[in-house]
């Protein structure tokens, strides 16, 4: 990471739509940056968003927000990228993969042109697939090129846990893996309340606990989006969070176990794909990806997402 000590903080967020701006006002509110960027094509979106996160300092904290361009990301720690398509109702993430990629190439590019020492934090969708285009199109180290991958994912599973057992979410330690999208894998066997295994917890507690009742909360988790972008039409305020979390533990250098999309060496036969596995995050970024002693069932969900990322980027040929 860059020396903090006598340049302010500066987070650039491309891209001021839902999540990037809900981004920019979580960031504003943790008070974890001195300097926001808001970068778009949309400039006068970039510049009324900008507005109206600035009127919100007098009541927050002391932080310069403003709508810039690309050179604005010099000395950037992170470089957030939300800019792109979004899912409309009925269409899966893969869906977008054509619209964004295309973006993504001028985008990465640009940011690199400007500052080559920074971090790239994806969240744009397809995630997973748009962090490997990153990883290529900036030509960066894989520990400063991540995507969001599952950590949303991962609060949605730890939140509908907790409504089930009854604990607050922190106290759920569970995660999902693999793409962020459909082929997404919930890691059951290794899933703890105070380091109690589901099955002996809901033993010890007389909850029912079926089988039926935990397939129920996956598909909820992972059917969350089309639920939400059915009612709404996007989502924002969940992802936006995970992306402060991360921004947070990067700048912090907290060395956090996040689920975050990044490159994989050599995990289980998968390689050269990028997607979510329990991550240590710290100010260099992607510190090492926890190699999770995984069910039999779980190994094979996870190569079969790998899979499913690998058709996309071969067809792709970033
Ligand atoms: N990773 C996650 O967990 C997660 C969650 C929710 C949404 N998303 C994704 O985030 C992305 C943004 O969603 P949204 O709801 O904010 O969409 P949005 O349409 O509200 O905002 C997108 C913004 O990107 C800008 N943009 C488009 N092309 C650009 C370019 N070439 N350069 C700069 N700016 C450009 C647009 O002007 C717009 O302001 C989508 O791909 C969506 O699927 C990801």
């Amino acid at each position: 990471m860059q020396d903090t000590h006598h340049q302010p903080v500066r987070i650039a967020i491309v891209g001021a739509g839902n999540v990037g701006a809900t981004f920019a006002y979580a960031l504003l509110l943790s008070r974890l940056a001195a300097e926001i960027v808001l970068i778009d094509n949309n400039h006068a979106k970039a510049e009324g968003e900008a507005m109206d996160l600035n009127h919100a300092v007098p009541l927050a904290s002391p932080v310069r927000i403003w709508a810039g361009d690309y050179a604005d990301c010099a000395g950037a720690a992170v470089t957030v990228i939300t800019a792109g398509s979004a899912q409309r109702p009925g269409e899966t993430r893969l869906d977008l993969v054509q619209r964004n990629a295309a973006i993504m190439k001028t985008i990465v590019e640009s940011i690199v042109r400007h500052n080559p020492l920074g971090l790239i934090l994806v969240a744009t969708n397809p995630v997973d697939i748009l962090t490997y285009a990153s990883l290529k199109y900036s030509g960066l180290p894989t520990a400063r090129v991540l995507g969001s991958g599952t950590i949303l994912d991962t609060a949605r599973f730890r939140y509908m846990l907790s409504q089930y057992f009854g604990v607050d979410p922190r106290s759920v330690h569970a995660y999902i893996i693999g793409e962020h999208g459909d082929s997404e894998v919930p890691v059951w066997s290794l899933a703890n309340i105070a380091g109690m295994r589901l099955p002996v917890y809901c033993e010890q507690h007389d909850l029912g606990c079926r089988d039926a009742d935990m397939q129920r909360i996956f598909e909820q988790t992972r059917d969350a989006a089309y639920q939400i972008i059915e009612r709404k039409g996007a989502t924002y305020y969940a992802v936006a969070s995970g992306i402060v979390r991360i921004v947070e533990a990067i700048l912090r250098n907290q060395s956090t176990v996040l689920s975050v999309s990044s490159f994989i060496q050599d995990y289980a036969g998968i390689r050269d794909v990028c997607l979510s596995l329990p991550t240590v995050i710290s100010g260099a970024g992607v510190e090492r990806v926890i190699r999770l002693e995984l069910s039999d069932e779980e190994k094979a969900g996870l190569q079969q997402s790998a899979q499913v990322l690998k058709k996309f980027i071969e067809q792709m040929n970033f």
